[in-house]
């Protein structure tokens, strides 16, 4: 019998190809569906063991119905997996995967994003657009003159690490678990106020938890250096972001670089340009001529979506072969080292808009 895989969220412009390659290769046929599973498009998997989603929820009402039309692995084109209810699907007899993608084009993003906030790239840009060719309010400053705080040493946060130890700058990290590789190379690990108080660049490479909700908050801001410059690839959520813009309008925070902000949710991956949007404080962050905003763009290289849809499918075939799989989350598997509750979850997920993290 052939294999078979049903595809939920499809995109056409960069996944289609892709998938309709690697399905050629791997011996599977494919169902592609560009919208998110749901209880209407569940019979799209009827004779597909397995299916392929993005980051959309996942319950026990959704589960049972692709059990009743035979599923018995969903794979998750994304690193996280909270999206699914892990033990609705076990109860089910429903193995769940994921497709971890390396960690180097977000760590390639972060310094690109500090570099950026350093060096004012943002006013650059914007005179060289209207010829405006003038030096003053532009100059920079030098990494290797400014310590840089790393939050979160885990996969992203070692990486951005080892990046920048080329450039020559103090380091400094914090993690709840250090790691052995991080404290090899030479980098000290501070407590958390340590950071806030030596470091004149901090980045953020922890995942959301109740836990970290807001850790940089007013109070955190009131202990950093005058001029911080803050980066924030990892969720919005991390961060007070009415706290952020009192720093920044009050210059105590001199540059921030944001791949994420709170409140996301049905604002980024979609065109507004016509719209008029609810989100008062994006725009306030948008108009200030020291911070620079992208849409949760850090993941997104040619390598990433590769390896997403190739493991995923190749996962699938494992599966369908009854082969040892190495993408098979294995029940009560935590990928951070304190675990992501419901709440910090159900966050992301709102932050994360349904397309790749
Ligand atoms: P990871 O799981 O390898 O590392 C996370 C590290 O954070 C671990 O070392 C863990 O011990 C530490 N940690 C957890 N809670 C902490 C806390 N409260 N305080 C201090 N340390 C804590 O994760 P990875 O792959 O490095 O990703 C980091 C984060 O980056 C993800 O959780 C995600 O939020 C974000 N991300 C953003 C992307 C983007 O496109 N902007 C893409 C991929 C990930």
């Amino acid at each position: 019998m052939k294999m078979r895989v049903t595809v939920y969220n499809c995109r056409a412009f960069d996944e289609k190809e892709l998938f309709e390659k690697y399905g050629k290769e791997l011996g599977i046929e494919l169902v592609l569906c560009p919208d998110a599973p749901d209880k209407e498009n569940a019979a799209l998997a009827k004779g597909s063991e397995c299916i392929d989603i993005l980051t959309s929820r996942m319950p026990k009402e959704l589960l049972s119905v692709f059990a009743d039309y035979g599923v018995r692995y969903i794979t998750t084109r994304t690193i996280g997996y909270d999206h699914i209810d892990q033990k609705a699907a076990s109860a089910l007899g429903i193995t769940i995967a994921n497709a971890p993608y390396g960690p180097c084009g977000v760590a390639d993003y972060t310094v690109m994003l500090i570099l950026m906030t350093i060096r004012k790239m943002k006013r650059i840009i914007e005179r060289t657009n209207i010829q405006d060719y003038s030096l003053s309010g532009i100059q920079g400053r030098e990494l290797k003159d400014l310590t840089v705080g790393v939050i979160g040493t885990g996969r992203i946060g070692r990486t951005v690490i080892k990046d920048l130890s080329g450039f020559g700058c103090p380091l400094l990290a914090y993690d709840l678990y250090e790691s052995q590789e991080v404290k090899q190379s030479g980098v000290p690990y501070v407590s958390l106020d340590e950071i806030w108080q030596k470091a004149d660049v901090i980045t953020l490479h922890v995942p959301l938890t109740d836990g970290n909700y807001h850790m940089i908050d007013e109070k955190a801001i009131s202990r950093m250096k005058d001029g911080v410059m803050i980066v924030n690839t990892a969720r919005g959520g991390l961060i007070d972001t009415g706290a952020l813009i009192s720093g920044i309008e009050c210059g105590k925070i001199g540059g921030v670089g944001l791949d994420v902000v709170e409140n996301e949710f049905g604002l980024y991956y979609y065109d507004h340009k016509s719209d008029i949007l609810n989100n008062r404080e994006l725009a306030l962050l948008r108009g200030f001529p020291n911070v620079t905003i992208s849409h949760h763009m850090a993941f997104y290289t040619d390598d990433c979506v590769e390896t997403v849809v190739r493991d995923s499918l190749m996962g699938c075939k494992y599966f369908m072969e009854g082969m040892e799989n190495p993408w098979e989350i294995k029940e009560n598997q935590s990928k951070d080292g304190g675990g992501i509750s419901d709440k910090a979850c159900d966050r992301q997920e709102e932050e994360s808009c349904g397309i790749l993290k």
